[in-house]
């Protein structure tokens, strides 16, 4: 088996400006320690939230260049002394995540994802000795290092975040499942979302897809909501029972107090009438926001949860438990999302990226073709 060199290669993007102008560049991964476990990448999904750090939507890029991309599956080359969850030759997967603490109460109550010491899978600073230490994790020209992502040859990640993939699930359908699967599956299980339940997905994109196949294969009474009225057939083959354009007018008033959970991943709800939403929750019910707009959300009144108590919420990603208990559920029900595949390359990446910002994917992009592209 190839041994990990010492720098990775990868596509990056040096400014939001030129934002869909990747260059294929060597940078330095992160210091190797005993938990990490290295990925000599095969194919990574291209996230909502790769097009909203590249195109600056949420602020200036955290380094310059960047690699993003965090959806990402391939083969173990090597584990650190200490790793338990894999081995070399392993197929998994990596998520948005890439290293926490583990030791704080959110990370011993099973959220990780909340951990105050995370580490996102790019554009954030390591700290020394796997993140326990306060001290800056320096290449050996005393430049930080940052997390850099999947659109590239390899991966370094901390063995809590590495997934093993069951075998029948392909590669390029598990990789959007390490981030767009993860994020609306968890808040979905959190939610208690079951038979008796009805639920609205707002949004049929890269995570709203595998929401309506998730809310479904969990037994709950599922409605697709969407501004887009082309999407209804690929909705209700997914699992939606009733698809609502609400392009149409009046499309909420039929539904008032009709859902327990609406589970929102548009990225365009500050254009929402917030309200509106809120009317169709049952007594209690919940708007749960996974999408995360570029814009703040439009202003709300307190009096907004008064005529049924509605709550708003939102979630980041999920935990390793409900990742792997995702994995097990598509397993088993072989639920199959609906992929379009591009190969990795300058071009590729540039065409990935401006077909996600313009919503023209149905519903993920997978990237391929990485061991030509890399060399590996
Ligand atoms: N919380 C987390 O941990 C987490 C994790 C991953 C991603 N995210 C965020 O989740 C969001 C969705 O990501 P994604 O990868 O699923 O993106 P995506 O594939 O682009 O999907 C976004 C969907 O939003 C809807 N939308 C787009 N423009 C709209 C508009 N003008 N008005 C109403 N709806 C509009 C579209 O659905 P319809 O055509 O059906 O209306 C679109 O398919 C992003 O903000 C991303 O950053 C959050
Ligand atoms: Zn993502
Ligand atoms: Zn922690």
């Amino acid at each position: 088996m190839a041994a990990t060199p010492d720098q990775f290669e990868g596509f990056l993007i040096k400014d939001t400006k030129n934002w869909s102008t990747f260059t294929k560049e060597k940078f330095t991964p992160k210091v190797f320690e005993d938990h990490d476990v290295d990925i000599q990448s095969e194919c990574c999904g291209v996230c909502g939230s790769d097009v909203h750090l590249i195109t600056g939507g949420w602020g200036d890029l955290p380094t310059s260049p960047i690699c993003v991309g965090h959806e990402v599956i391939g083969k173990v080359l090597r584990v650190g002394s200490k790793v338990t969850t894999c081995k070399a030759g392993d197929r998994v997967g990596v998520g948005a995540q890439i290293q926490a603490c583990l030791k704080c109460k959110n990370c011993k109550e099973h959220n990780e994802n909340y951990c105050p010491h995370k580490v996102d899978t790019y554009g954030a600073p390591y700290k020394e000795d796997e993140g326990h230490s306060e001290v800056a994790m320096q290449d050996k020209n005393g430049k930080q290092i940052f997390s850099q992502g999947g659109y590239s040859s390899h991966i370094r990640a901390h063995e809590y975040f590495v997934f093993p993939i069951p075998e029948n699930i392909p590669s390029v359908e598990a990789a959007p499942m390490m981030c767009a699967g993860l994020t609306t599956y968890s808040p979905l299980v959190r939610a208690k979302v079951g038979p008796g339940k009805k639920v609205a997905i707002l949004g049929i994109g890269g995570l709203g897809h595998f929401a309506l196949l998730f809310a479904r294969a969990l037994g709950a009474e599922v409605w697709a909501l969407s501004h887009t009225p082309g999407k209804k057939d690929e909705a209700l083959k997914l699992g939606a029972h009733h698809f609502v354009s609400t392009k149409d007018k009046d499309w909420a008033k039929p539904l008032a107090f009709n859902f327990d959970f609406i589970l929102n991943s548009a990225d365009m709800t500050n254009e929402f009438d917030l309200p509106t939403y809120f009317g169709t929750l049952a007594c209690n019910g919940e708007f749960h926001n996974v999408g995360l707009p570029d814009k703040p959300l439009p202003e709300i009144m307190a009096q907004d949860f008064a005529s049924n108590g509605c709550k708003l919420t939102g979630s980041h990603i999920g935990n390793r438990e409900e990742a792997l208990a995702m994995l097990k559920l598509v397993s088993e029900k072989k639920l199959k999302p609906m992929i379009e595949t591009i190969d990795i390359s300058e071009e590729g990446c540039k065409k990935a990226v401006e077909k996600v910002k313009v919503n023209d994917v149905r519903y993920r992009v997978t990237l391929t073709g990485f061991n030509k592209a890399f060399g590996t």
